[in-house]
């Protein structure tokens, strides 16, 4: 008997786990009956910039037309920015296609892919999509071990994720840890570094005396095993448009070009992050917000006994005595949606985005609410 296309599909995606996103509002609106505020996928909570949502009402007319395939503008601008070519900078439909790009490129059965344990599930998704195998290694106080990283380096890693700030404990390596790092990575493993966060991360290095972050300085040495990733999704507020890039070796960038979706970035998405790049005030305005709600919520949080990781990304994790999807459900029954880190593998996990001021208040009256009693400090 033959098989069946069912019977046939390989073992590695039969294993897949598949991407558990937060919660998306009118679902949790329909499930608990109440106004929600989301918290739970780290986006912009002022929304995008208004001069974005002016570029997409404009680029609307055009939407007949197939987009630039290499989104030349957007290229340009982001070239200029950070000082690159624009051989240096390939977009894609969001930094989750260029990852997509990377795996189904270098990631072949028989060789493998390090990052930590404890980070992006997207990144075992897309090595295990691509038959390839995962290595995590241990976090150290909620950071990543980038030695424990470079000790797991064999003739069969092709790729090394690693995201700074890590989503989800929100802590970050500075610039000289990294630099160190990269100099022991040896010709044959593509460093990834993941910069989604890269905004609110500076505005906490330069408060802490850091620099975050010298990763487009190496691009522009053309170093060859690099790739750095950004996004439009987090502080520029276009999480629903899929916008993201990656900075790399000319070269390198050409074969990815090659792998990825003809037309993965619309025209509509592109002209709105051109807008919303101009719009520096909309971007400082949400790093501030950020940076004060984190430390209302962090201090907050410890009035009530939660210990949360210091952060450095536009989201707070804490641990709970509590498991934390049923602590989700009921802060979701109280308007919130944040995010349990179960799909991680931390059942008593949780990760809430900082949102405005009002928001941040209603949350941390959903938890005094809903937390049981015998967590809560005796008056
Ligand atoms: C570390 C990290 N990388 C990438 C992404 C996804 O970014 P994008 O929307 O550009 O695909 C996220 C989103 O949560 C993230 O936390």
């Amino acid at each position: 008997m033959k098989k069946t296309v069912l019977e046939l599909i390989p073992e590695h995606i039969k294993a897949l786990a598949g991407y558990v996103p937060g919660k998306h509002i009118r679902e949790a609106h329909r499930e608990s009956g109440v106004a929600m505020v989301k918290l739970a996928s780290n986006e912009n909570p002022f929304g995008p910039s208004p001069r974005a949502v002016e570029a997409i009402r404009a680029a609307a007319h055009e939407v007949n037309l197939y987009p630039d395939n290499d989104a030349t503008e957007l290229r340009l601008a982001l070239a200029t920015r950070h000082g690159l070519a624009p051989e240096q900078v390939l977009l894609a439909d969001g930094s989750l296609g260029i990852l997509d790009i990377v795996a189904r490129t270098l990631l072949t059965p028989g060789h493998s892919c390090i990052t930590s344990e404890r980070s992006f599930i997207s990144y075992t998704i897309v090595t295990q999509a691509a038959g390839a195998r995962l290595i995590t290694t241990q976090m150290t106080d909620h950071a990543y071990d980038l030695d424990l990283i470079s000790a797991a380096i064999d003739d069969v890693t092709r790729v090394i994720i690693l995201a700074n700030p890590n989503n989800p404990t929100g802590t970050m390596f500075d610039a000289d840890a990294f630099d160190r790092f990269l100099q022991r990575v040896p010709d044959h493993v593509l460093v990834v570094l993941d910069e989604a966060y890269s905004d609110f991360a500076e505005s906490f290095a330069a408060q802490h005396g850091l620099i975050y972050s010298r990763s487009m300085e190496h691009v522009r040495a053309q170093h060859t095993n690099l790739l750095v990733l950004r996004t439009f999704s987090k502080a520029h507020g276009l999480a629903g448009l899929r916008v993201g890039y990656g900075c790399g070796h000319p070269k390198l960038l050409e074969y990815f070009a090659r792998v990825r979706n003809a037309f993965s970035v619309t025209g509509v998405a592109e002209a709105a992050a051109l807008a919303a790049l101009q719009d520096e005030a909309h971007i400082s305005m949400t790093v501030k917000n950020n940076l004060a709600g984190a430390v209302w919520l962090i201090d907050h949080l410890s009035e009530l006994g939660i210990t949360a990781v210091p952060t450095s990304a536009n989201f707070v994790y804490f641990e709970t005595d509590e498991n934390a999807a049923a602590l989700a459900k009921k802060i979701q029954a109280e308007g919130v949606i944040i995010r349990p880190l179960g799909a991680w593998g931390i059942s008593n996990g949780i990760r809430v985005t900082i949102g405005t001021p009002e928001q941040n208040e209603r949350f941390l009256s959903a938890v005094k609410k809903v937390m049981a009693p015998a967590m809560l400090p005796a008056k």
